[in-house]
């Protein structure tokens, strides 16, 4: 089943009198329970596809769809919903809450939505995220006396507190040394597989890409490669299965 669809996205950022195009003509699909990097160079326009799968920007033109729905069909306030509802993200630089400890970071993403379920279970699932990043032990520190591997566990269980289909992660790993890097993406790989959330994460890393099952990357602006592990999608031309 697909859940995430581009077609012929382009993305045209205004700069002063010229325009630059960070996105150019972008089509490809993912399907449910991939584990997918959009891979790189910097300036590539990796996080700008990253913010049109998330819904917190809009293509120029082409179209995407999420989960069924066309972005572009969608007012400002559905969209928000849709990004609440089916959208989990985590970001290179962490963005944990200083003075909130780990299990009121995990929660946090619950205190902004309609709240589902009864309190106890919602604590329940709180648990079990925590325990699942292997942090039950410091559930109670702040954020702030943790190390940055430690934070990121933490931002993968904030962004799944919410039951998302789809997490994104901007370069997860960047402000990780290697090892901890490899770790953490390791850590998004059982859960893919444990939970079938798909989880879509942007590297420059070539050692963290071989990870992923299925590569998208990118050369300025352009999809060069499309290929899921096993299989060959048309290389180079949007790769559109
Ligand atoms: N808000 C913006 N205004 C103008 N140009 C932008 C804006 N955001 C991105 N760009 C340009 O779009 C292109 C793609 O940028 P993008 O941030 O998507 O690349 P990236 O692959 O994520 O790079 P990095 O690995 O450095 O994070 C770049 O040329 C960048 O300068
Ligand atoms: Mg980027």
């Amino acid at each position: 089943m697909v859940i995430v669809e581009l077609e012929e996205v382009r993305k045209v950022y205004p700069l002063g009198k010229v325009e630059v195009e960070a996105v150019k003509s972008v089509s490809f699909s993912i399907e449910k329970g991939d584990f997918i990097s959009i891979a790189g160079p910097s300036g590539s326009g990796k996080t700008t596809i990253l913010n049109m799968i998330g819904c917190v920007d809009r293509p120029t033109s082409g179209k995407v769809v999420i989960n069924g729905n066309a972005t572009k069909d969608l007012s400002d306030k559905a969209l928000t919903t849709l990004r609440h509802e089916t959208l989990g993200f985590i970001f290179q630089s962490f963005n944990l809450i200083p003075v909130l400890n780990v299990r009121e970071n995990v929660e946090f993403p619950l205190l902004l939505g309609k709240a589902k379920g009864t309190k106890a279970e919602r604590e329940d699932w709180i648990d079990y995220l925590i325990e699942e990043v292997g942090l039950t032990q410091w559930a109670s520190h702040r954020s702030n006396e943790l190390s940055g591997g430690q934070r990121q566990r933490v931002a993968i269980a904030r962004a799944l507190v919410t039951k998302p289909h789809i997490v994104l992660a901007d370069e997860p790993t960047a402000n990780l040394d290697s090892k901890t890097g490899e770790q953490i993406l390791e850590l998004m790989k059982k859960i893919n597989r444990e939970m079938q959330t798909t989880f879509i994460f942007s590297t420059h890393d070539a050692k963290i890409v071989n990870i992923a099952d299925h590569v998208i990357r990118l050369q300025d602006g352009n999809v060069t490669e499309n290929l899921r592990k096993g299989e060959a999608l048309n290389a180079g031309t949007g790769g559109r299965a």
